[in-house]
């Protein structure tokens, strides 16, 4: 079994972004990236704070805009109005999800495509479906596909099960790996909690993409031997020997499952240090694209 180390792929595309940072400063060029967080769900708190960090690291412009959970709708659109006119903003991320009085959907439209760079504008969604180079991917489902192509699993004509249909992993994954190209031409199954006979579907399966949000969903009588697995999951389950009174596990039951794969991802260190690293491409891309003034 081969452990597939997202940290050190996330390294690899880190580096990869300090090159092309280094390229735009010497053109006078920064990539800015604003990522706006409403109230204090305590894991979104910990996303919001690793992002900004990260874009410190890299000399990133920065912006973290930290709103009440009292903040409206109109108050919300007015402040995604200001980043899409700032120049030195070239990335905006709004942290997923936002308190329930807010219209999602309403806040991801209203958002410049050209600065989406977490992909989920309908524009960048299109994009993806028609396969126009031009768009943003949804960063999770991106740094998946980078693992496989890292890990030298062949996704051409691959049966490819990927569990959980949401608009962040589960869909925009099944996009991309259907694509035509190199980490694309699989053939891609999209199960989620409505598929009958699930177990039969995902036992036919070469490569796995666990994206369902439940802690350790994926147990070992569900996959046949010589399996590859992503795992996306990053559930809190409370653990009283951990001084934070909870510890991160993810949607597959890696202990039983990992014997019988032929390569598979660790929680924490798999997918979640992937998603960081392509935000930070994703924005350095969407600097590159936007034209005009200097930044
Ligand atoms: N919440 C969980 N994952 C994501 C993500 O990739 N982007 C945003 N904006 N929110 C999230």
């Amino acid at each position: 079994m081969y452990l597939i180390k997202g940290t050190e792929v996330a390294e690899k595309v880190l580096e990869e972004c300090k090159r092309d940072i280094a390229e735009l400063a010497a053109q006078g060029r920064r990539p800015g990236l604003a990522v706006v967080l409403i109230g204090d769900d305590p894991a979104s708190r910990a996303y919001v704070r690793s992002k900004d960090r990260k874009c410190r690291e890299l000399g990133l412009h920065s912006v973290k805009l930290e709103l009440p959970a009292t903040t409206t709708q109109a108050e919300l659109l007015d402040e995604i109005a200001k980043l899409n006119s700032d120049p030195v903003i070239h990335g905006i991320l709004v942290q997923s999800p936002p308190p329930k009085h807010i219209d999602e959907a309403a806040i991801v439209r209203a958002i410049d495509p050209r600065k989406d760079v977490d992909g989920f504008h309908p524009v960048n969604v299109a994009k993806l479906a028609l396969e126009d180079p031009t768009g943003f991917v949804p960063c999770t489902p991106l740094g998946c596909q980078r693992l496989l192509l890292e890990a030298g699993v062949e996704t051409s004509g691959a049966n490819v099960v990927v569990l959980g249909r949401s608009m962040i992993v589960g869909k925009p994954m099944a996009l991309l790996l259907m694509a035509k190209g190199r980490g694309g031409d699989a053939t891609v199954t999209v199960a989620h909690s409505r598929t009958k006979n699930l177990v039969e579907v995902t036992r036919r399966a070469d490569i796995i993409i666990a994206a369902i949000g439940r802690p350790h969903f994926l147990k070992a009588d569900m996959v046949r031997e010589g399996v590859v697995v992503i795992d996306v999951g990053i559930n809190r389950v409370d653990d009283p020997a951990n001084d934070k009174g909870y510890k991160l596990v993810g949607d597959v039951a890696f202990d039983e499952v990992a014997p019988k794969c032929r390569a598979i991802t660790p929680v924490p260190g798999g997918v979640g240090p992937m998603t960081i690293a392509m935000l930070m491409a994703n924005t350095v891309k969407a600097c590159r694209m936007i034209k005009g003034k200097a930044s």
